[in-house]
C-alpha cells in the first residue's frame, strides 16, 4: 500500500521534461528603461512606466555602461529639465555628461527610443521640459528612430524645444502641477508604443 501511494511520484520526477518553467518567446534584453533625476520626480515616472510595462528593472543612466544601453533593442528614456534656456545639456542631471560623452560614440542605427520629460509647465512655462528635445538630437543623430510623439493638448505652457512638427517628441509630465495625471498619461502612452512598435 505505501508504495503504491508513492509510485506516482517517483514516475512524474523521472520522465519530467530538462524545463520546468514556459520558454521565453522574447529575447531577455528587449527595452530597457533609463532615467536620471535630481529631486526624484522623473524616477517616480520611470516608476509608472515600469508598472505599465512589467519590465523588470528601471536604470540611472549615470550608472551604467554604453554596453548595457545599446543590448536593448529598444530604449525608454527619461529627462527632467533644470538649466532653463540652455542650448545644450539642459537636464542638469547625469545625461548631460553621457550625451555629449559615450552616446557620442554609440551606434542606434536599428534602435527604437521613445522619451519622456518631466519639467514644470507652470514655473517654466517657455522652457516646459526642455531636455526632452535635446534628447530627441542627440538620439536621432545617433540614429535612433523615436516613436511615441503625443498631443499637446491638455498642457498650459507657452513654448517647449521638446516640440517636433506642433507635437511633444514623447510623454511629458509636470508632477508640480499635474502629479494626478501621471500615472494615468504613462498607462495611456505605453500602449501607444506597443501600437507603434517598441519591441516589448
Ligand atoms: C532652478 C530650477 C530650474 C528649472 N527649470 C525648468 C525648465 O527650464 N523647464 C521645466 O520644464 N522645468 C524646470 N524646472 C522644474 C523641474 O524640471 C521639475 O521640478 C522636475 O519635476 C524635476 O525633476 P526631478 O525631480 O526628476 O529632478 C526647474 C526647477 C528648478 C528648481
Amino acid at each position: 500500500m505505501f508504495t503504491t501511494l508513492l509510485l506516482p511520484t517517483v514516475v512524474t520526477t523521472a520522465f519530467s521534461p530538462a524545463y520546468t518553467t514556459t520558454p521565453r518567446l522574447k529575447p531577455l534584453n528587449a527595452v530597457g528603461i533609463f532615467y536620471s533625476t535630481t529631486t526624484g520626480n522623473t524616477e517616480t515616472i520611470a516608476g509608472y512606466i515600469q508598472e505599465a510595462t512589467g519590465l523588470d528593472e528601471i536604470y540611472d543612466i549615470g550608472s551604467v555602461e554604453a554596453s548595457t544601453f545599446t543590448g536593448f533593442d529598444g530604449m525608454i528614456c527619461g529627462a527632467p529639465t533644470w538649466h532653463t534656456g540652455a542650448d545644450e545639456q539642459r537636464s542638469g542631471t547625469s545625461w548631460d555628461d553621457v550625451l555629449y560623452g559615450w552616446m557620442q560614440e554609440a551606434d542606434l542605427s536599428g534602435k527604437t527610443i521613445a522619451i519622456f520629460g518631466v519639467g514644470d509647465q507652470g514655473s517654466y512655462a517657455e522652457n516646459f521640459c526642455d531636455a526632452a528635445g535635446e534628447l530627441y538630437d542627440v538620439l536621432t543623430e545617433r540614429g535612433a528612430k523615436v516613436i511615441g510623439f503625443t498631443s499637446t493638448d491638455g498642457y498650459d505652457h507657452d513654448d517647449s524645444k521638446a516640440i517636433r512638427d506642433g507635437m511633444f517628441c514623447g510623454l511629458m509630465c509636470d508632477e508640480d502641477n499635474q502629479y494626478d495625471l501621471s500615472a494615468e498619461r504613462a498607462s495611456t502612452w505605453i500602449s501607444k508604443l506597443k501600437a507603434d512598435g517598441m519591441p516589448f
